[in-house]
């Protein structure tokens, strides 16, 4: 039974931008025993012709039938709506430069978009006060810990070192420049909204499961408060932060809020600019280094694309300058990423030669 709503599709709108071409080839270490190498667009689909569309809505379907009965991973419990979600479902969606989403499975069932979340709000921070605030005060580099690591924060000062893990997604909300809560929250929303072109809601379910059992994530809050991390109410940041996790998204709302990142800061659909195209290089460099948390370097070794999970089972990655690809499924490894969708992202990835460390 599902628990979140479905949305219908939005129309698309056609917004075409040059791209360059694609990068070399590359193998994914995680599948080269499982599946042959074949061979991919390898060239920019910056206007996807009738052709290309096609390729890509045979690798989706491909990658949706060769990893739908893959039974490794289970649905995360700490936090305990997301123990009930349906660990069967999966959806995979590509968004294409011109605004086009390209989908297989379950892309039109909502789920929580946890961590994802924490890209979005610091695209929103490094706008208004821009990439010198954020390697200041939030870091760039990897904790190489779990991303609700106390020891992380104990080893560095309670230095969150990043902003993708729990303690700098908090320290970045705090930095959202809000007059009060409401406004706090409003922007954040909004600036999530911008980035998928949909009114994205507040899964009531998920923020009122997540706020019960969020105290290891007030310890964290209050310990960047000793440690003058936070720049906000210690409370007030990680009430926000919660709510921004339990944002429901589709799978489609992921591939195109990652589009707006592939698309050089420009949502694909509606057009709007949502971030300054220089910062974008700068939000992927994030992504790289600790977008899968302890496995983030074993996923650039493998796959070569900036990417970022959620313990809701959603993934995005990015190709710079061309499409993104977001997937969904709810049974995770134990660094809290989804095993289905690192699975299907990998394939694609592969098929399309997409590897940006690959001439
Ligand atoms: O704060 C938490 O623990 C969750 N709301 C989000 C964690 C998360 O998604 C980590 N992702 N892989």
């Amino acid at each position: 039974m599902e628990k979140y709503p479905t949305r219908s599709k939005p129309d698309s709108a056609t917004f075409a931008i040059p791209r360059r071409r694609l990068l070399g080839f590359g193998t994914v270490g995680l599948l080269a025993a499982a599946m042959p190498s074949l061979v991919g667009i390898g060239t920019a689909i910056a206007k996807p012709t009738p052709a290309d569309e096609r390729r890509l809505k045979q690798l989706v379907d491909e990658a949706h039938s060769r990893f739908a009965t893959v039974g490794d991973g289970k649905n995360a419990d700490y936090i305990p709506y997301l123990a009930s979600v349906p660990s069967h479902l999966f959806g995979i969606a590509i968004s294409t430069p011109d605004g086009k989403v390209i989908e297989a499975g379950d892309t039109t069932y909502a789920f929580a978009i946890e961590s994802v979340a924490k890209v979005f709000t610091l695209a929103l921070v490094m706008r208004e006060s821009g990439p010198d605030i954020v390697k200041q005060k939030l870091g760039t580099n990897a904790t190489g810990l779990p991303f609700n690591s106390v020891i992380a924060l104990e080893l560095h000062q309670d230095d969150p070192l990043s902003p993708l893990v729990n303690a700098g997604a908090m320290a970045t909300v705090s930095l959202v420049n809000a007059a009060n809560a409401e406004d706090h929250w409003r922007k954040i929303s909004d600036n999530m909204n911008g980035f998928a072109d949909a009114d994205l809601p507040l899964n009531q379910a998920v923020y009122k499961s997540e706020s019960d059992t969020n105290q290891h994530n007030r310890a964290i809050a209050y310990l960047l408060q000793t440690g003058n991390h936070m720049y906000s109410d210690a409370m007030e940041a990680c009430d926000i932060y919660t709510r921004e996790c339990s944002i429901g998204i589709t799978t489609r709302d992921l591939a195109v809020m990652a589009g707006t990142l592939a698309n050089g800061g420009v949502n694909p659909i509606s057009g709007k600019r949502l971030l300054d195209k220089a910062y974008v290089p700068k939000i992927l460099a994030e992504m790289a280094v600790e977008g899968l948390y302890d496995t983030s370097g074993t996923w650039q070794y493998d796959v070569g694309l900036p990417a970022k999970s959620g313990v809701g089972g959603g993934i995005m990655a990015v190709s710079p300058g061309n499409w993104s690809i977001a997937a969904f499924s709810p049974p995770l490894d134990a660094a809290g990423n989804s095993v289905r969708a690192q699975l299907a992202i990998a394939w694609i990835a592969d098929q399309l030669k997409a590897n940006i460390y690959a001439e």
